[in-house]
C-alpha cells in the first residue's frame, strides 16, 4: 500500500480543489482523485462561461436546508469577501452584473487555473481519470481501492458534488458513500430548473414569446420540504412556457402538484409599495380604455392579452365593472399557473437534497458517527440560491474541511 496522505478529497471540482488548495498550504499532505478527463467541468460551464463565482451578499437566508442553522458557522468563517480576495490576488478581472452576483471579465477558465495554482502552492498531487471502486474504515484508517492500486489516509472527503448534468460525470457516489456508512440522505431532487408546462395553461400569452420582465414570484408553502419564497427576478415568456430566474429560484421551492404565483407588477417601484386599487379607482382614468390603464404599469402587448383574457379589451374604464376589475386585478398581482413538471437532471443547476446535515459537524463537515469522513460541496443538503451562492458554499464548507482533516 502506498504513502499514507492526511487526506484524500474524492471528486477534484469546485469544492474537493479548494479544499485541497488550502489544506495543502497548511503543511497537510493531500491526494485528489477524480474520475473525469477533465477536472472542473462544471465550473466552466458556470455562468454561462464566466462563472458565478460568489455573490457579495452571501448569507445563510440564501441557502435552503432541512437544518438553515447548518450554513452558518462554515459561511461565517469563509465569506464572500475572503474568495473576492483570493480572485482579487490572482488579478482576475471581474464585475457584478445583478444584486451582488460577481462574474469573471474574461472566462471561467480563470477560476479554475487559480484552483489549480492554489493546489500547487500546497503540493496537492492530483490524478485523474481515476475510479474509486471502494472506500473502507480499516484500524483507525481509511482505505481507497481505486483503478491504479490502494491508497491509505487518515481522513477521506467526499466531493463528487450533485447529479445535474449527468454528461459531463455528475454521479451520486457520495450519497453511495453516505448510504454505506449508514448516515441519512434527504431524497435529492433538481434545483435551479426549468419548469415545464402544458400547452392550456399559456393559451393566452402565447404570442408573447421573448418578453422579459421583473415579476415578484412566490411558490412553495409552509409545510414544504423547504417552505415558502417570494423572489423578485426576470421572468421570460417562451413558447412552451415561463423561464428566466424568476422561475429558475421557483423552482427550489416548488413541489409537484402546486401552483406558482405571479406578481406582474414586480417592476412598478412606487414608495409605500405599489396600490393597484389607487389605480383602478382613479376617477381621471373613467374615459381610458381598460388595456391603456393596464399598460401605465405593464408592457403594452401583456396589458393587451391581459384585456382580451378577461373580454374587456377596447372597452371604457368606467363601463369595465367592480367584478371585472377585481378579476383583472388577481390576473395581474397574483396569476397562478400549475407547472407540469421541471426538466430534471440533464436542466438543473444544482441538486436539492443530498447528505442530511444532522449527520455532519457544521464546523468542520465531518461525519459525527464516522471520524475522519467528511462530505462538503453540492453532496451536502445546502442549497443556495441563482446568484453565486451555490459556489460560495463550495469554497466555505471546503475551507471549514480543510481546517479540520
Ligand atoms: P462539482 O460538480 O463542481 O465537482 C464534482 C467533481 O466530482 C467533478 O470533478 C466530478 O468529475 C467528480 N466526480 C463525480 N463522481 C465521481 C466519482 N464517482 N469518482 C470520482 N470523481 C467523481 N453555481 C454558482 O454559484 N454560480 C454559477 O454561475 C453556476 N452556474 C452553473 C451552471 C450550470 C450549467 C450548472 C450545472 C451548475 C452551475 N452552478 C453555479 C452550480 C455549481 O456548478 C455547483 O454548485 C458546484 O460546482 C458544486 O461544486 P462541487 O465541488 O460540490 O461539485
Amino acid at each position: 500500500m502506498s504513502t499514507q496522505w492526511d487526506a484524500i478529497i474524492i471528486g477534484g471540482g469546485a469544492a474537493g480543489l479548494f479544499c485541497a488548495g488550502v489544506a495543502g498550504q497548511l503543511n497537510k499532505r493531500i491526494l485528489v482523485l477524480d474520475h473525469a478527463e477533465v477536472l472542473g467541468e462544471k465550473i466552466r460551464i458556470s455562468g454561462g462561461g464566466r462563472c458565478n463565482f460568489t455573490n457579495q451578499h452571501s448569507s445563510p437566508a440564501n441557502f435552503l436546508s432541512l437544518n438553515p442553522h447548518f450554513v452558518k458557522s462554515a459561511l461565517a468563517r469563509y465569506p464572500a469577501k475572503d474568495f473576492i480576495k483570493l480572485v482579487q490576488s490572482y488579478g482576475i478581472a471581474y464585475h457584478e452584473k445583478h444584486q451582488g452576483q460577481l462574474f469573471c471579465d474574461h472566462s471561467a477558465q480563470d477560476i479554475i487555473q487559480m484552483l489549480f495554482a492554489e493546489c500547487t502552492k500546497g503540493k496537492v498531487e492530483i490524478r485523474n481519470p481515476v475510479s474509486v471502486l471502494s472506500i473502507a474504515q480499516e484500524s483507525g484508517s481509511w482505505v481507497v481501492n481505486t483503478s491504479t492500486g490502494l491508497e491509505k489516509s487518515k481522513a477521506v472527503v467526499m466531493a463528487t458534488g450533485g447529479l445535474p448534468v449527468p454528461a459531463i460525470g455528475a454521479t451520486a457516489y457520495a450519497l453511495d458513500i453516505a448510504k454505506q456508512f449508514n448516515l441519512n440522505v434527504v431524497e435529492p431532487r433538481p434545483g435551479l430548473v426549468p419548469l415545464s408546462f402544458t400547452a392550456d395553461s399559456f393559451h393566452h400569452l402565447n404570442e408573447l414569446a421573448g418578453l422579459s420582465l421583473p415579476v415578484r414570484i412566490s411558490s412553495g408553502s409552509k409545510g414544504d420540504r423547504y417552505g415558502a419564497c417570494r423572489f423578485q427576478e426576470d421572468l421570460l415568456l417562451t413558447h412552451k412556457g415561463l423561464s428566466g430566474p424568476a422561475v429558475l429560484q421557483a423552482s427550489n421551492y416548488w413541489t409537484e402538484g402546486e401552483g406558482i404565483h405571479i406578481d406582474w407588477l414586480g417592476s412598478v417601484e412606487v414608495a409605500g409599495g405599489f396600490n393597484c386599487d389607487a389605480l383602478f379607482n382613479d376617477e381621471e382614468n373613467r374615459l381610458k380604455t381598460a388595456e391603456t390603464i393596464l399598460a401605465s404599469v405593464l408592457p403594452q402587448r401583456l396589458a393587451k392579452a391581459f384585456a382580451e383574457q378577461k373580454n374587456v379589451l377596447g372597452r371604457k374604464w368606467a363601463e369595465v365593472s367592480k367584478k371585472d376589475r377585481h378579476a383583472l386585478k388577481e390576473l395581474i398581482t397574483n396569476w397562478s399557473v400549475k407547472p407540469a413538471g421541471t426538466l430534471g437532471w440533464k436542466k438543473a443547476e444544482v441538486m436539492l437534497g443530498g447528505v442530511d446535515t444532522k449527520e455532519l459537524d457544521g464546523q468542520t463537515m465531518m461525519a459525527k458517527s464516522h471520524p475522519g469522513l467528511y462530505f462538503i460541496g453540492e453532496c451536502v443538503d445546502v442549497t443556495g440560491h441563482l446568484g453565486g451562492h451555490n459556489f460560495q458554499w463550495a469554497w466555505a464548507s471546503g475551507f471549514a474541511c480543510a481546517q479540520a482533516v
